[in-house]
């Protein structure tokens, strides 16, 4: 489907749960309130709305959260999805604590990607960063996933003080294993205010330095905004996210949908429209596909992070709506 701005929308990403086996400082609390089960769409409302969005030119669906697999059954969600006539593309993004028992199911599905974040190679930090010990889970998930050949991408979030000083050794895992690593910019959304963000061209020129014969891949890698460099002698690409600095916006491809049932049409605006409210009173498949067509059709043109600036002191529960966990 096209958007008011002539932008093709064929993405939506599904956020399946609000929680979390991990509390990464920049993205939520501790003590972090849950939604009731109630209040999160069921499995059989989400295939609906993916049934109506595919309806509507949504080929590709992302499976996210919080943390997706720590929902019962998350597994059997995507096989059911990917059946979807019209659905091309399933992918998932995890934290990988819990992909390690997983892998085998999803590549049967099969999946045709999955996102790990990972910000740091070393326990201390992962424990610094996540307040959890699971870093060990998650490199098993991702040697498994490598083994499997479900195509792999490893997501960091450089932080000034924390991870800087290994950026280059997480870079370097698209050296020696054939996966994509990208980095991505720190937005200032929820927590993310609270921390200074390194951006992608100073790594990018660190990289470059140590690898002079690197080269921007042409070859489109996913369907997200990142940017890839790579070089005949690496295994992988090493991509760049950069939502503050390099605006993306313009090529756009996606909308979002809630664990609560919310249709979003951009990152940073608003709760938008509540498909559950509508599901739940009983909307037929014609009503429903005619909410999601026009809250597709109004995305906004750009994301206003200009309006959140970083360092602004624990203002986090602002009017901003993003779900704060909800990525
Ligand atoms: P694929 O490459 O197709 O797997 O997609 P992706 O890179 O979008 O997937 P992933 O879930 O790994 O998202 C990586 C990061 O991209 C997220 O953490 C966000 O920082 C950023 N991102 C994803 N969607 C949006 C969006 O709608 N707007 C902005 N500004 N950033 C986004
Ligand atoms: N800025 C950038 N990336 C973020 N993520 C979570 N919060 C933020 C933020 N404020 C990342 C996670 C995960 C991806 C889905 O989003 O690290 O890799
Ligand atoms: Fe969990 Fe991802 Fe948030 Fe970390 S960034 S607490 S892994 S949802």
């Amino acid at each position: 489907m096209i958007d008011q701005y002539k932008r093709s929308i064929d993405y939506m990403r599904i956020s399946i749960t609000d929680r979390c086996n991990l509390r990464c400082t920049y993205c939520m609390p501790e003590d972090v309130e849950k939604l009731e089960h109630e209040s999160i769409l069921t499995y059989e409302e989400i295939l609906r709305i993916c049934k109506s969005a595919s309806s509507l030119g949504i080929r590709k669906i992302k499976i996210t959260g919080g943390e997706p697999m720590v929902r019962k059954d998350a597994v059997k969600l995507m096989a059911n999805i990917k059946a979807i006539p019209g659905i091309e593309f399933v992918t998932l993004t995890t934290n990988g604590v819990l992909l390690e028992e997983h892998v085998e199911e999803l590549a049967k599905i099969p999946l045709d990607g999955v996102n790990v974040s990972l910000d740091t190679l070393n326990t201390d930090t992962f424990k610094k960063i996540t307040r959890r010990d699971e870093f060990l889970k998650v490199w098993n998930g991702i040697q498994k996933l490598i083994e499997a050949g479900i195509p792999t991408k490893i997501n960091c979030v450089p932080q000034k003080g924390v991870n800087e000083e290994e950026l280059m050794d997480i870079a370097e895992l698209a050296v020696k294993y054939p996966v994509d690593v990208r980095f991505i910019e720190m937005m200032p959304i929820g927590y993310g205010k609270e921390f200074e963000p390194i951006k992608g061209e100073e790594i990018k020129s660190r990289i470059e330095a140590k690898y002079p014969n690197v080269v921007s891949q042409k070859k489109r890698r996913g369907f997200g905004p990142a940017e890839y460099i790579t070089s005949n002698e690496w295994m992988g690409n090493i991509g760049f996210i950069s939502a503050i600095s390099h605006k993306f916006c313009s090529s756009c491809n996606r909308v979002r949908l809630t664990s609560k049932g919310f249709l979003k049409s951009c990152l940073c605006y608003g709760d938008g429209i509540d498909l559950m409210e509508a599901l739940r009173s009983g909307a037929s498949d014609e009503e429903l596909t005619s909410l999601l067509s026009k809250a597709i059709e109004k995305k906004p043109l750009e994301h206003n992070f200009e309006r959140h600036t970083h360092g602004s002191n624990s203002q986090v529960q602002d009017q901003d709506n993003m779900e704060k966990s909800e990525m």
